[in-house]
């Protein structure tokens, strides 16, 4: 599905970082004037730029511009009629999560994505300890904002917490894993499996064709987790950082 290109400023972004902040997705070069013009016009300290990483034109006219790359992001999606969802691994659980616990949640993202390699803690500019809580509030938002179309599962393990995963419905026939992280403690022990194990059938029930799913390029866990249960690579983005100072 061809998407066009978007900029808005970006108020989470600027809570969290205390600068002015804009994100553009879906940049083509002939984006690129527009795109530059708004920030000026926006006073824009930081622009946060996607682009088609098969669009290597316009990521060589970012670099040009003094874009510099942060991250790839991988995109994969699964097929949740063709085959089978697989049976949950044997001794763990997974149910929807109480808003009651959005906090544990919490704090479970910010065991699991210390020191992510997303392009937030990419950017040596960008303080890290803040870049750690842009997922730990983005866990904690995700399980305060239930209804119909968003929701948030954990998986348990001898009643314990170790790990969670959001969903949304998206379109007609699409549902998508916004985020998921496992606590190191119960790493490699197919909770991530079960995780999406659960977000497979969530997106099932509710009359989804396909899970989508994106991750850094580097993030080799999280692809082995999802190749093993059949999803497959769709396309990739390029994630560009631009100071205006
Ligand atoms: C990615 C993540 C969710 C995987 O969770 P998990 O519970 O460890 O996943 P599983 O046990 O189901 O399977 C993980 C598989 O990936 C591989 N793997 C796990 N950790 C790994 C590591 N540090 N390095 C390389 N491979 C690793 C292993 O092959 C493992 O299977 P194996 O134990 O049978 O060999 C978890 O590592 C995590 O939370 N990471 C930090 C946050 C994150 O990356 N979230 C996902 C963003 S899209």
């Amino acid at each position: 599905m061809k998407r066009a290109f978007s900029i808005t400023l970006s108020a989470l972004d600027e809570a969290r970082f205390g600068i002015r902040m804009a994100r553009a997705l879906d940049v083509t070069r002939a984006d690129l004037e527009p795109m530059l013009a708004y920030c000026r016009q926006h006073q824009v300290r930081l622009l946060i730029a996607r682009c088609a990483a098969a669009d290597l034109a316009t990521a060589q006219a970012l670099e040009a511009h003094g874009f510099r790359l942060m991250d790839t992001l991988v995109h994969y999606a699964r097929d949740l009629q063709r085959t089978p969802i697989p049976a949950l691994p044997e001794g763990l659980a997974v149910r929807p999560v109480h808003t009651s616990e959005a906090h544990s949640v919490g704090r479970l993202a910010a065991r699991a994505f210390h020191g992510y390699l997303g392009h937030y803690h990419a950017d040596e500019r960008l303080d890290r300890q803040r870049a750690d809580e842009v997922y730990i509030s983005w866990a904690q938002r995700s399980c305060a904002a239930l209804d119909a179309a968003n929701a948030a599962l954990v998986a348990e393990r001898d009643g314990q917490l170790a790990g969670f995963v959001t969903l949304r419905l998206v379109s007609a026939g699409a549902a998508e894993v916004p985020l998921y992280g496992v606590d190191p403690a119960f790493q490699r022990q197919g909770v991530g499996r079960a995780l999406l194990i659960g977000g497979l059938q969530w997106g099932l029930e509710r009359g989804a064709s396909t899970l989508h799913i994106a991750t850094q390029i580097t993030n080799t866990a999280s692809q082995k987790v999802w190749v093993r249960l059949g999803f497959e690579p769709t396309h990739a983005h390029y994630t560009f950082h631009k100071w205006f100072d």
